[in-house]
């Protein structure tokens, strides 16, 4: 694929890797990463080689630092600099993905960094990452789905706690409150990410993408509705699994 001015984007056998690629500003999130992401995230939906992807971010101190603050400083107001990131809805296409997303993450994880995380499916952190949502310290609301996938993560007292005091979190409180799956030595976490990865995608990714689809879509039924989904989708499989075993 061709190179992005935000990203780096890789494909080794069924696994993508994007890596956010801003490291002298410890990966904020700009308008033209948005962009970038925006393409590379509908190329990976699209995909059915990608059975698994990964996101990480380049240089030693962050997996991003979260909007772009030079940026929104110059925008003609907050709101329309807002208005700009709704115009293409990055956060939305994430949880659209089919295929399961793993965040590895490092060093500061903060704003969107944290967002873009919870919109992952599997969390990863070194055990150097620190969690924070800084916004309401610069006046504004999360936005890029903070205060609804943070509490569905963590619980509701334990988000409003970050959301409403801005309080930074080091990486063993993020696995206590199960912000994040597990925390590794730094040294290990691409390779802890990477065998999470391999595993998932050398199974059926039919049968990967049902389990992700009855979760995360069960996720907002009542347990009823969820059991009949999940009918549904072991149905949907059915015929696969019985004509596998008949061979
Ligand atoms: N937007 C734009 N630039 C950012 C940034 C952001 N969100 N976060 C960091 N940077 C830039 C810094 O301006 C600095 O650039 P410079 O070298 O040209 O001065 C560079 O990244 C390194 O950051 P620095 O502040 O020197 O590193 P630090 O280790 O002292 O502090 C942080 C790290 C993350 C604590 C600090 O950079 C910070 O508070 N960043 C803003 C976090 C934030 O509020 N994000 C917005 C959430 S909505």
């Amino acid at each position: 694929m061709s190179a992005f001015e935000t990203l780096i984007y890789e494909k080794e056998d069924a696994l993508a890797l994007v890596t956010l690629n801003r490291p002298r500003v410890l990966n904020a999130y700009n308008i033209q990463m948005r962009d970038d992401l925006f393409e590379v995230l509908s190329a990976i939906r699209d995909d059915d080689e990608v059975r698994v992807a990964l996101f990480k971010g380049a240089g030693e101190k962050a997996f991003c630092a979260g909007a772009d603050l030079s940026e929104f400083l110059t925008a003609p107001s907050p709101v329309a600099a807002r208005q700009i990131r709704f115009d293409r809805d990055v956060w939305g296409l994430l949880l659209s993905i089919p295929q399961p997303l793993i965040a590895v993450l490092h060093g500061y994880v903060l704003g969107s960094g944290v967002e873009m995380a919870l919109c992952c499916d599997l969390r990863i952190a070194s055990d150097d990452a620190q969690f924070g949502l800084p916004e309401v310290e610069l006046g504004i609301i999360p936005a890029a789905g903070g205060t609804q996938t943070l509490p569905r993560a963590v619980g509701r007292a334990r988000a409003l706690e970050m959301l409403l005091t801005g309080r930074r979190i080091d990486a063993q409180e993020a696995l206590q409150s199960k912000l994040v799956n597990r925390v590794v030595p730094a040294g290990r976490l691409m390779q802890t990410a990477r065998e999470m990865a391999e595993k998932i995608a050398a199974c059926d990714p039919q049968v990967i993408k049902g389990i992700k689809k009855a979760v995360v879509d069960g996720m907002d039924l009542s347990l009823s509705q969820g059991l009949d989904l999940e009918k549904m989708l072991a149905a949907r499989r059915g015929p696969g699994i019985i004509s596998k075993m008949s061979k």
